[in-house]
């Protein structure tokens, strides 16, 4: 069934609540905003996902380790990382509808309308030419069209160049100019624009005057980078190589909306690879490709995906593009990708005064290693499987389902077994399969209901595969087994069940 972005995207939110996947945290003292708990069926996919990101990284990258360092830090570690000076998002209030925006999302967002109307241009003239359309042509030629990337890409300039400035008065002038409204009340009465530092700050110490002044982690990636020299000598690891880690992060969101989408407190799997300098631009791309390929192994049709480059950098970036995803309210933000240069071992070294160089025995020389991060969020990741998964499908007899077409490598359970009824000897052969599966794999056992409704509660939760016991399995040893995306079935021994699950369900399939 075709239901609308809108009306999608509220669907998958409700049967997140209703089937145990995502609960919003304090919920029973009305809740805490943009902070979200996994429930029962939640954490498994959550785990599924990490588990996959781990693998590919670590366990079949000879070249990168993990690591798992500790969410408070230092405090000299913010004020090296650039954090406490430049970690801030500019915001701009609209006096109408007292809403607050931050002002970069409205001239981005700004700028991308302009860009649509140049693609739509195009789009109509490639139905007028039809086969002899020369698409690069028209793009540079067709004075429209060259009018609208022309304006996108000036206001990006102006807007990027006074906030690297910190003009913000400049800022909040790209807005007036371009007429930017609220989407809210329509009208431009903004206010001036000021910065807000994204960290939360905490206490370490029992009292209060002796306490020191901590932050909880903005990012797992300074862990990393005070841990690079450990890593590099103990593991004896030579440049090129990498540290990859997941972990908790936390940020003091302003606009905090879309579900899990951003979140206060969210989880990243954050990868440094250290490489010689002068070659980072190499890396940066072959890790652009990686990890896009990596994403497309999902399943998810590509067209799903897009890179957007940045105009504007972070303080610590010399090349930045957004691994970017079709959620229901549109293409944003999955994973960035970002060759962060020595910025931050350079500013470590400083800070703390230890020698962070590496010695490189093929050049000879002792260097501070280049870094290309890649840092995918695990909240978001978990939000494009699920509501992409999410499908409520018109049947061919006139019904309805409600499925989750997860990957089955990261579905929650892989597996149900279902006795046809109650008794005649078919439990006991089912819950004997039951306890086969259960040792590799989570599978339940389920003996209530029709088997129609039993299979309705798995396709609910993204079940790969539904296992029957029936009379005839008394006789000949064999059990049916119905998928859930086809939902043919197939009959087959008992015995060979436990390999065609485990074939099934395994992260080689999402590689192959
Ligand atoms: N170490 C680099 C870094 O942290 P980032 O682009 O700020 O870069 C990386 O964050 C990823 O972390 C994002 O692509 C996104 O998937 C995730 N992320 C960032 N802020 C988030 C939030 N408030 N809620 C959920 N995920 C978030």
């Amino acid at each position: 069934m075709n239901l609308s972005p809108e009306n999608h995207f509220k669907a998958v939110i409700a049967h997140a609540k209703e089937y145990g996947f995502v609960f919003q945290s304090s919920e029973i003292y009305d809740g805490l905003a943009a902070v979200y708990d996994y429930g029962q069926m939640g954490v498994l996919l959550k785990n599924n996902i990490k588990d996959y990101w781990w693998r590919s990284m670590v366990q079949w990258n000879d070249s990168i380790v993990g690591i798992d360092t500790a969410i408070l830090m230092h405090p000299t570690t913010w004020k090296a990382s650039g954090h406490v000076d430049a970690f801030n998002d500019p915001l701009i209030d609209n006096k109408d509808s007292k809403k607050r925006y931050r002002a970069d999302v409205l001239v981005e967002e700004h700028a991308e309308k302009l860009r649509q109307k140049a693609d739509k241009e195009v789009s109509k003239a490639a139905q007028r030419f039809g086969e002899t359309f020369d698409e690069g042509l028209y793009r540079q030629t067709n004075p429209r069209v060259v009018e609208y990337l022309a304006k996108a890409d000036a206001l990006m300039t102006r807007f990027v160049t006074a906030l690297e400035a910190g003009d913000l008065e400049g800022v909040r002038q790209v807005i007036l100019d371009e007429g930017i409204v609220c989407p809210l009340s329509g009208t431009k009465n903004w206010t001036e624009v000021r910065q807000f530092n994204l960290m939360f700050g905490t206490k370490m110490g029992s009292v209060a005057e002796g306490a020191t002044d901590l932050y909880l982690r903005p990012e797992t990636a300074q862990g990393i980078f005070v841990n690079f020299l450990n890593v590099q000598k103990t593991g004896r690891m030579k440049i090129p190589f990498g540290i990859a880690q997941t972990g908790k992060a936390f940020r003091n969101e302003i606009v905090a909306r879309q579900f899990i989408f951003r979140m206060r407190e969210f989880e990243q799997m954050e990868m440094q690879y250290f490489v010689a300098p002068g070659t980072e631009m190499e890396w940066y791309e072959s890790w652009k490709a990686a990890r896009m390929k990596w994403h497309h192994s999902l399943g998810f049709s590509p067209s799903k995906y897009r890179f957007h480059d940045h105009d504007k950098l972070a303080h610590y970036a010399n090349a930045a593009t957004d691994i970017e995803f079709q959620f229901p309210f549109g293409f944003k933000e999955l994973e960035g990708i970002h060759s962060r240069t020595d910025f931050d071992l350079k500013n470590h070294e400083s800070h703390s005064g230890k020698k962070l160089q590496y010695f490189d025995p093929e050049r000879n020389e002792s260097y501070l290693p280049y870094v290309v991060e890649t840092s995918v969020g695990l909240d978001r990741l978990f939000l494009a499987v699920f509501s992409t998964a999410y499908q409520e499908e018109e049947l061919p007899d006139g019904s309805t389902r409600t499925v989750l077409n997860i990957p089955a490598a990261l579905a929650p359970i892989k597996a149900a077994v279902f006795p046809l009824i109650k008794k005649e000897g078919l439990p006991e052969v089912a819950r004997a399969l039951f306890q086969r599966l259960k040792r590799e794999h989570y599978v339940v056992y389920d003996e209530k209901d029709a088997i129609g409704k039993r299979y309705r509660r798995q396709d609910a939760i993204g079940t790969p595969v539904c296992i029957t016991i029936d009379h005839d399995s008394l006789i000949d040893g064999c059990a049916t087994l119905r998928y859930r995306d086809s939902m043919e079935q197939e009959r087959l021994p008992l015995d060979a069940i436990p390999s065609r699950l485990r074939e099934l369900v395994s992260f080689e399939g999402l590689l192959e």
